[in-house]
């Protein structure tokens, strides 16, 4: 049973064609973010499934990972680590490269930010191919820790981005065709 705050959260997102490229519709989230009641739905939504679950470790991948993924890592007493594209990142780094829905990419994490048996959360703010979180949880797995769930706020399911995520759980708030 879906809950009743979401079809207000839904109803927030914008969806712009042709951006940015023709045939893309992309899903803004920024218009979610303006409305503060429907923001915070979205992060409690968040917070009361994982409170309580023994989570160490937020991911955030750049850059709208980073607008969700640290309310839940204050709320549940979580750490936040950040997942960012090449060149950002001024420590000692891993890499993993990915394919986008348009184009290609790579993500970098800080060696140490994540320790060995540690449980994670990967979050972003929509999941397409699913190319971008399976780079996400290479980057945690490669540190020696437990990604316990990919959590996105929307989820494109005709792309069946799902089935390249290693077998591991995705929670989405809503889906998008
Ligand atoms: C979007 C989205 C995800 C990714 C999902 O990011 O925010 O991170 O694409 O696509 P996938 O499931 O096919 O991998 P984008 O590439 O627009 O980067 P940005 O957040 O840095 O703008």
């Amino acid at each position: 049973a879906s809950d009743p705050r979401i079809p207000a959260i839904q109803s927030r997102i914008r969806v712009v064609p042709d951006f940015p490229k023709p045939g893309i519709m992309f899903q803004d989230i920024t218009t979610l973010l303006l409305d503060p009641k429907a923001f915070k739905d979205t992060i409690d939504l968040f917070i009361e499934r994982y409170q309580g679950k023994n989570i160490s470790v937020v991911a955030g991948i750049e850059a709208r990972g980073f607008v969700f993924g640290p309310p839940i890592a204050l709320a549940i007493g979580a750490k936040f680590v950040p997942l960012r594209k090449p060149g950002k990142l001024p420590g000692e780094i891993i890499s993993e490269d990915y394919t986008l829905e348009y184009g290609k990419d790579c993500l970098q994490m800080h060696v140490g930010a994540v320790k060995p048996m540690e449980r994670a959360l990967v979050v972003d703010d929509l999941i397409a191919t699913g190319g971008t979180l399976c780079a996400a949880m290479n980057l945690i797995e490669r540190a020696g820790a437990e990604v316990v769930e990919c959590v996105c706020v929307i989820e494109l399911p005709d792309l069946k981005g799902r089935e390249r995520l290693k077998g591991k759980p995705l929670f989405v708030l809503l889906e998008a065709h």
